[in-house]
């Protein structure tokens, strides 16, 4: 926990179990750790001691460590048990299901689970980071988007603004509201600066997601900032001067 970040609450709140999401993308590499970091320092601008987790993570620096996992954790109101943030970190940056074959340590889900409650019982909030796209297997029978029903936890979906993105944030749409989960919202993440007729993309989705727009993120721009352009869910405070971006 850093000098800044209130204690944990307690009292009322603590009857409660914390808010939790489950942040999911329409690719991999289109911001869904950039975003879950934004988020993170908007839920603790307003008091919420917050931390992300990355389940299931593929790909490790020359120091061991994995990407997402350490940005996360610069993010996380506190330091947080390793294994508890992070159960599974395969050494190749591949597909998981083959990695997890591959290191003779397959993905289970209960331990994921477990791992998730208690992380969950030490916070005021958790993100929990998908892997790449919302149907990434995870194994032989199970996938990403069987995860986030294992945890039983509203999605928050990050859109990378690109060609393409409409098709792939539908599809996903489409496959969370199968799953019976709710869809808290949705971040349009400006991935591309170059892209062409955004403020149009940004239009049709609007248009054709059923849950709110919680806020554009600005190419170049960084999570702190990204956090004051961002409206948290319903249910949660909203960030201090966060205001909903309207397109461009
Ligand atoms: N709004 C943005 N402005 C500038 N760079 C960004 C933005 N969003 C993401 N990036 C950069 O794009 C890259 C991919 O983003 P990120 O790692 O968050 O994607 P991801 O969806 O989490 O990927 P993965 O599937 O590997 O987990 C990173 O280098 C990140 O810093
Ligand atoms: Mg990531």
């Amino acid at each position: 926990m850093t000098a800044t970040d209130p204690p944990p609450r307690t009292g009322h709140a603590s009857e409660h179990r914390p808010p939790a999401f489950f942040i999911a993308g329409t690719d991999t590499e289109i911001g869904k750790t950039f975003v879950a970091c934004a988020l993170l320092h908007a839920l603790r601008a307003c008091g919420l001691r917050a931390v992300g987790m990355k389940p299931v993570a593929a790909g490790v620096e020359a120091d061991g460590r994995n990407e997402d996992v350490a940005r996360l954790a610069a993010a996380s109101a506190f330091a947080a048990a390793a294994d508890l943030v992070n159960p599974y970190c395969f050494r190749a940056a591949i597909a998981p299901h083959i990695a997890a074959a591959e290191e003779g340590r397959p993905i289970v889900p209960a331990r994921i689970v477990d791992a998730f409650e208690a992380l969950r019982a030490q916070a005021g909030a958790v993100l929990v980071e998908g892997v790449g796209g919302f149907r990434v297997p995870l194994g032989d029978d199970h996938d990403t988007a069987d995860l986030a029903v294992a945890l039983g936890l509203p999605v928050i979906l990050v859109v990378g603004l690109r060609l393409g993105c409409i098709n792939h944030a539908l599809l996903t749409q489409e496959a969370i509201a199968a799953r019976g989960l709710p869809l808290a919202g949705w971040v349009a993440n400006r991935i591309d600066p170059e892209m062409a007729r955004s403020a149009e993309n940004i239009a049709a989705l609007r248009a054709r997601i059923a849950a709110p727009l919680l806020g554009v993120v600005e190419h170049g721009t960084t999570p702190e900032a990204a956090a004051r352009q961002l409206t948290l869910p319903s249910g949660l405070a909203p960030a201090p001067s966060s205001a909903p971006v309207p397109p461009r």
